[in-house]
């Protein structure tokens, strides 16, 4: 009969096993294709120099892939017969961008690597990393080997993706139903510090809101008129090709752009978190990078889930 330090050793190794098999890991790709990260970063710098605002756009991607159904790739794949695409969802729809510089880097990865290995998932998670790099922001160890989806739903997507109308109890709410906490919320809504917004997803509040700066939404209004001109841009922050606390700053003047982004600051619980980033600009890139891993960790497909997409915008057969 086996002894019973015998089985708790099997169990041991099992347990190793299974955690070693399911569980992303910043060395992935290490054996398995070391070009890989090397290669994405190289295309998000050009992809950047070539336009700032690629770097913002790459970001959001990575964080409207993890908030339907994790961070699976979803988010890239086109409509088809049984792909009611992610891209149609209210808050993408003529919004979300980038995506011929995921195929690029998709197609550049797998040349070097030799074969397709390398997800979909992954060099979006990458992508958001080495985007925010090129723009003067933190650099963190991008955690890896997530597979990517066979399915998509625009129905999880209008549900899941947080609104710029929110208040802050349906953000702090929206952020806790994928496990993140309201420190995670303020620090990932940092990335606001970069990119822009259209004009129909702020008229609202500098037109009727209370807690702006007069001067702000007067300065806005002249781009954004009470009707049409809806696709006109605005910075999110006054320095939308940098990641700085320029953001934080702003909220604290009521200078915030979405209604959400001066929710944040507004009397609440969050405000001495946004004085806090606004001050020491240290504490916010060290909370942003803590909060994108996590972020990155939201339900990923491993092990023989799923699979890894030859092309990112197709299911393969
Ligand atoms: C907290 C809830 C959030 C809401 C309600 C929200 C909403 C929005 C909206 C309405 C836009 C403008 C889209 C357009 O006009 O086409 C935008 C842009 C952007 N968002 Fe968010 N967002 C949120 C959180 C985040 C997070 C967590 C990140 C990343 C970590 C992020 C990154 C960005 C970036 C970088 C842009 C600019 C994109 C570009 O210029 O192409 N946002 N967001």
């Amino acid at each position: 009969m086996a002894s019973r330090g015998y089985i708790l050793l099997q169990i041991s190794l099992l347990l190793t096993v299974a955690t070693t098999a399911f569980s992303l890991s910043p060395y992935y790709y290490k054996n398995i294709c070391p070009e890989a990260l090397p290669t994405i970063k190289k295309l998000v710098g050009a992809a950047v120099y070539k336009e700032r605002r690629m770097g913002a756009s790459l970001l959001r991607l990575h964080f409207h892939d993890c908030f339907v159904n994790g961070c699976d790739a979803s988010i890239l794949l086109d409509p088809a017969p049984n792909i009611d695409s992610e891209k149609n969802a209210a808050a993408n729809q003529n919004s979300a961008r980038g995506f011929e510089v995921i195929d690029q880097i998709k197609a550049e990865v797998d040349k070097v690597c030799g074969h397709p290995v390398v997800s979909c998932a992954d060099i979006l998670a990458v992508a958001a990393r080495d985007s925010v790099v090129a723009l003067g922001g933190p650099s963190w160890k991008v955690q890896l080997g997530r597979r990517d989806s066979t399915t998509a739903s625009r129905t999880q997507a209008n549900l899941d993706l947080p609104s710029p109308f929110m208040d802050l109890p349906a953000l702090i709410n929206n952020f806790k139903k994928q496990g993140l906490n309201q420190r995670d919320l303020v620090a990932l809504s940092g990335g606001h510090t970069i990119g822009f917004a259209q004009c129909f997803t702020f008229r609202n509040r500098i037109y009727n809101a209370t807690n702006i700066d007069p001067a702000f939404a007067k300065e806005r209004r002249v781009t954004c008129p009470p009707t049409g001109e809806n696709t006109n841009l605005a910075p999110l922050d006054p320095t939308p090709a940098f990641f700085d606390t320029a953001y934080f700053n702003n909220l604290v003047k009521q200078r915030g752009l979405l209604i959400s982004d001066q929710e944040l600051f507004n009397g609440g619980s969050t405000d001495n978190l946004v004085k806090s980033y606004s001050l020491y600009p240290e504490a916010f890139w060290k909370d942003f990078a803590k909060s994108m891993i996590k972020m990155g960790n939201i339900k990923p497909l491993t092990g023989n889930q799923g699979q890894i997409r030859v092309n990112c915008r197709k299911v393969n057969y």
